[in-house]
């Protein structure tokens, strides 16, 4: 039985294809159209996964659309009704989109696979988001958490899921978001909503709590894990181009100017920023203003975090939590549930967000709607489109790249290692690519973790990131708890995905200094031989060379552009910035004095 799962209209856009109950293949759209989080219909992500199948539309049993259009248009009219007349704009835009296509979505489906109507079905955005982490999961029975900015009219929902159903016990109603409200901070600090999350975690280590209080006018937060947003400081439910208003910046003051550099007495001036301002002790003392309220809007998070954690467990009973949607991607909070909660064994979808939904849809449809068994387990990520060695070889030879092929892994593995040490940056490009939004090796930019000066190297040759972004970590899984507080590092889930973060020892802070955050942390992936054994020999032949089987790991990307897909893509990136050797399978291209060369 051949069932396609998609997601789209909302941020990510992605398609799942799921044969017999088995993962075949998933990928987002914006890896085809390279569109950051494109949410157009996902035509080319469908594409692949009925070809990696085999498929056409036609042979399709069931089509499942993540979320409920109806009911997601129904919550639009009714808070643009009660925000009226501040929500005359997002009105009209939303009934020129929903009444154009996106109601229709169920023709669409038909239009484009060829499917009847009777095999198209509906799951509800939070359900998608539940299925993706527990149908997932090696659990048979387990709590369920998921967290977003909101779906049709869900923000957040306890379930338990058992076999092949999950029964929901609670939910959260929009406008109370904790998605929104961390997205109403990363606004207000100068990220892109959506996007930018993740610096206003990174920001946070830099500061000091020192405005929970005023966090917590904003939220209400009950006991039992419920919570309540104070509507008057927010205005993300009429408008689409402001999510807080005057009275959150009458509290807070005047907002982070998006386009300033961001550097703390901590962080240090970085080079890459150019000449070193004048005033910069005063610009970086207003940093620290916003890292203080980056550090408290992380912490309130982390508050209403655990406290849905610990009231799940004490609904539920059970030692096993299962996460998704957007807010399960803070992989701090995620971190501080584990240690911090009487769950001892965590899931967590690593495609978390909405394009998550897709295998999540899939995979509802197949055993809570169909009642069919479970037999997959998300054991890794690697679900996206791969380069053959053809496709790999035609393209360098008809751009008359110079390459050398090393056929025998032992060697290209040893060469890599060679370069790693000399501190070069690797362009790392294998196998299928990734499903969600980290790089885990398949497309990696890789480099010395051992350098103290690499963070800046990898910031200045290709990532130009804000300093307070920290790199990651690959180690080998029986290996990580040499270097990380992780008990049993090996057995969890979410570090496989780069899901928790945690402290690194600190007699091991030294050694590995380029992917040790401010605060002690890292976000450390896990990787294993069955999973990813060309990865794994990597690492393992690094440790072997210089002690430390730890390597720094960033997305092949550059800076605002979705992480590479192709030869073409990763020869671009790799072209375009400073790296110093790009690996495609088996086929190394080097750089000599900056320019391309057969060199090795
Ligand atoms: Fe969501």
């Amino acid at each position: 039985m051949n069932i396609l799962g998609i997601s789209c209209y909302f941020h990510d856009a992605a398609a799942a294809l799921l044969a017999d109950g088995m993962l075949v293949a998933a990928a987002e759209e914006e890896r085809f159209t390279r569109k950051k989080h494109d949410y157009e219909f996902p035509q080319n992500a469908i594409d692949f996964c009925l070809g990696a199948g085999g498929l056409n539309g036609a042979d399709l049993d069931y089509v499942v659309f993540f979320e409920k259009p109806f009911l997601k248009f129904e919550r639009l009219i009714i808070s643009s009704l009660q925000t009226f007349p501040h929500s005359h704009k997002v009105f009209r835009e939303a009934m020129i989109s929903w009444l154009g296509d996106k109601l229709w979505i169920k023709h669409l489906i038909q239009k484009r696979l060829g499917v009847a109507e009777s095999k198209v079905l509906f799951s509800d955005h939070h359900m998608s988001h539940a299925a993706s982490a527990f149908f997932c999961s090696p659990f048979d029975e387990a709590a369920i958490l998921t967290v977003d900015g909101v779906g049709e009219w869900t923000t957040a929902s306890l379930s338990v899921g058992k076999g092949r159903e999950i029964k929901r016990l609670k939910e959260i109603p929009f406008p109370h978001s904790v998605g929104l409200l961390y997205s109403a901070f990363t606004a207000f600090l100068g990220f892109e909503v959506n996007e930018g999350e993740y610096k206003v975690m990174g920001m946070a280590p830099f500061g000091k709590p020192r405005y929970v209080d005023k966090v917590h006018k904003l939220i209400h937060i009950d006991g039992d894990g419920s919570f309540e947003l104070d509507m008057d400081y927010f205005c993300f439910h009429h408008s689409k181009e402001q999510t807080y208003n005057k009275k959150f910046v009458d509290l807070f003051g005047p907002p982070r100017n998006p386009k300033a550099n961001f550097f703390t007495a901590t962080s240090g001036y970085p080079c890459y920023f150019g000449v070193k301002p004048s005033n910069w002790e005063e610009l970086s003392r207003e940093n620290e203003f916003y890292a203080d309220v980056a550090a408290s809007i992380q912490a309130v998070t982390e508050e209403v975090l655990l406290q849905l954690a610990q009231n799940a467990y004490e609904e539920t009973g059970l030692k096993r939590l299962c996460m998704a949607g957007g807010v399960a991607l803070n992989s701090v909070a995620n971190g501080k549930i584990l240690r911090e909660t009487p769950f001892e064994s965590l899931y967590i979808q690593p495609a978390a967000g909405d394009g998550g939904g897709a295998v999540g849809a899939a995979l509802y449809g197949y055993h809570a709607v169909l009642g069919k068994p479970r037999r997959f387990v998300m054991e890794h990520g690697y679900w996206g489109q791969e380069q053959g060695a053809g496709e790999i070889e035609s393209f360098l030879k008809e751009n008359e790249i110079p390459f050398r092929c090393i056929e025998k892994e032992e060697n290209l593995i040893a060469h890599v290692v060679d370069r790693l040490e000399e501190g070069k940056v690797i362009g790392w490009s294998q196998g299928r690519f990734e499903w969600g939004p980290r790089a885990l090796g398949n497309r990696s930019i890789l480099a010395d973790a051992r350098r103290a000066d690499m963070k800046d190297i990898v910031n200045t040759k290709i990532k130009f990131r804000e300093p307070f972004r920290p790199f990651a970590p690959s180690v080998l899984a029986d290996r990580a708890e040499e270097f990380f507080v992780l008990p049993d590092a090996a057995e969890h889930y979410p570090a496989r995905f780069m899901l928790y973060v945690v402290d690194v020892k600190e007699d091991k802070r030294e050694a590995i200094p380029a992917i040790t955050h401010v605060d002690g942390t890292g976000r450390l992936q896990t990787v294993r031989k069955e999973t990813n054994p060309r990865y794994y020999r990597l690492i393992d032949a690094f440790g072997q060379a210089s002690g430390v089987p730890v390597i720094l790991n960033t997305s092949f990307n550059l800076r605002g552009e979705p992480i590479v897909n192709t030869p073409k893509e990763a020869f671009h990136t790799f072209r375009e910035s400073g790296m110093d050797v790009l690996v495609l399978g088996d086929y190394v291209i080097e750089k000599c004095a900056g320019k391309i060369s057969g060199r090795g």
